[in-house]
């Protein structure tokens, strides 16, 4: 393989989130998020894994922020824990301020740009008791917490990401119920698409108003949707449904100022029409600086009906997030799998990058996530091959490669991700680290997929 060299000035990052990696989830007033309570419920979360320890990384702050350097990152994409901020959405609380007050410190003090997302999914307990993102005053009280995070840290941090993946915060939380709250209910997951977007909006005006020079971006989970058989108009009637639902939906609103027609129609029967009020997509689409793009696999659809997957053994049942598409299959196409059973194909990635820069923007793009979980075997000098790891982030940055000698404005790349962590509904078993983590003692070892990455960091370039 050749080798590539990325564009100067190309930001080499790595990603966590605040419930994956924080731990300490009663410290300094924190009080609960969904996801405390989620963790509660019987079989919600693979081997009743909790927030508990995670990675500790509330306590370990200085020497994780040390690690990083070591590694050449020249960015650390994090998230701040709305219950730590404004527990139970009231007023400010300036013992969880002060934490990512020294985080960033500490990151700057490296030379480490700090890239910090307002909402990764820790909704606080007591607004979901209010209705969640279902409801639209959620929104607001959204809008309120991210004036105080940017009033406290805005004159050090600059680049700032809404909302981390609101496919996830709406269709996975409320219609198919796998992730906090656990709700299985259509109507409310389609109200929550719409409050996250407004949400959105509405932080990125607060944000704004404060900071004159703040890069505003959000970050979307997009994958393509390829037709099981392009011959067949039930595969491409569901392929367009699904398109609409995890890519459209938000990147429409966002960028043209509306909601896809087909979608709208789609989601009338789930009331979605009744939630838009007069001048919110005006606020939606407020224009951004930057977006960000998660980007794991493809989905690869089919209209039959998949069997009906057994649930497993202590596990709880849960639906489907495909509102109004429910019975679609994602048959096998004999592609390599991650731990996730997540597809490889990193050409994805490409075809992700160029279609938003061809459709709908033409402001700098980042991958904010890209990565996958492998079980790691440690060798008995305690080093961790990681080669499949590796190598799937070598795939996807050539893809990315690519996708910028298209002309595509590719400014970054966060591999998610920095240290194994908290994987949500799946628990501590699925690692996603360059970084290994060892839960009992808290000790962090750089796999070979990390030693690798921060050569490349170091030489803006893939070897040959
Ligand atoms: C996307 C999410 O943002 C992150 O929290 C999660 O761990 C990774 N994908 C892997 O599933």
């Amino acid at each position: 393989m050749e080798s590539i060299s990325f564009p100067e000035g190309f930001v080499w990052g790595a990603a966590t989130a605040a419930f994956q990696v924080e731990g300490a989830t009663t410290a300094d007033g924190r009080t609960k998020s969904i996801w405390d309570t989620f963790c509660e419920v019987p079989g919600a979360v693979v081997g009743g894994d909790t927030g508990e320890p995670a990675a500790d990384h509330y306590y370990r702050v200085e020497s994780d922020v040390q690690l990083m350097a070591d590694l050449g990152l020249h960015a650390y994409r994090f998230s701040t824990a709305w219950p730590r901020v404004r527990p139970d959405a009231g007023p400010v609380n300036q013992a969880g301020l002060d934490f990512y007050s020294r985080l960033v410190d500490a990151l700057l003090e490296k030379g480490i740009t700090p890239w910090l997302t307002l909402y990764h999914w820790d909704l606080p307990q007591t607004l979901e008791d209010k209705g969640g993102w279902a409801n639209r005053d959620t929104a607001y009280r959204f809008a309120e917490y991210a004036e105080s995070v940017v009033g406290a840290l805005g004159d050090r941090v600059v680049n700032w990401t809404t909302l981390n993946e609101p496919w996830c915060s709406s269709f996975l939380s409320y219609a198919a119920g796998v992730h906090a709250p656990g709700r299985q209910e259509p109507e409310a997951a389609v109200a929550a698409v719409h409050h996250l977007l407004l949400g959105h909006g509405l932080a990125v005006e607060a944000i704004r108003a404060q900071q004159t020079d703040a890069k505003v971006g959000i970050t979307l989970n997009m994958y393509p949707i390829i037709p099981a058989d392009p011959e067949d108009p039930a595969d491409l009637d569901a392929a367009r449904r699904l398109d609409g639902l995890q890519n459209r939906i938000f990147l429409d609103p966002l960028f043209k100022g509306e909601y896809p027609e087909d979608v709208v129609q789609d989601l009338t029967p789930y009331g979605f029409t009744k939630h838009i009020r007069e001048n919110d997509l005006e606020i939606i689409s407020t224009p951004l600086d930057q977006l960000g793009v998660n980007y794991y696999a493809e989905h690869f659809v089919s209209a039959k009906p998949a069997e009906p997957a057994p649930v497993a053994e202590g596990r709880r049942p849960t639906g489907s997030p495909w509102v109004g598409a429910e019975h679609v299959s994602f048959p096998s196409r004999g592609l390599p799998r991650t731990d996730m059973d997540w597809e490889v194909e990193p050409d994805g990635l490409k075809k992700v990058l160029v279609r938003v820069a061809r459709e709908y923007t033409d402001i700098p793009l980042y991958v904010t996530e890209n990565g996958a979980a492998y079980p790691d075997a440690i060798g008995d000098d305690g080093s961790i091959a990681d080669i499949d790891r590796l190598n799937y982030i070598d795939g996807h940055l050539r893809a990315a490669w690519e996708a910028i000698q298209e002309g595509v404005d590719l400014r970054g790349y966060f591999a998610w991700s920095l240290m194994d962590n908290f994987e949500w509904a799946e628990g501590y078993a699925k690692r996603f680290g360059i970084v290994h983590v060892d839960y009992e003692t808290q000790v962090r070892t750089p796999k070979m997929s990390a030693m690798w990455y921060s050569k490349v960091a170091r030489g803006n370039a893939l070897a040959a």
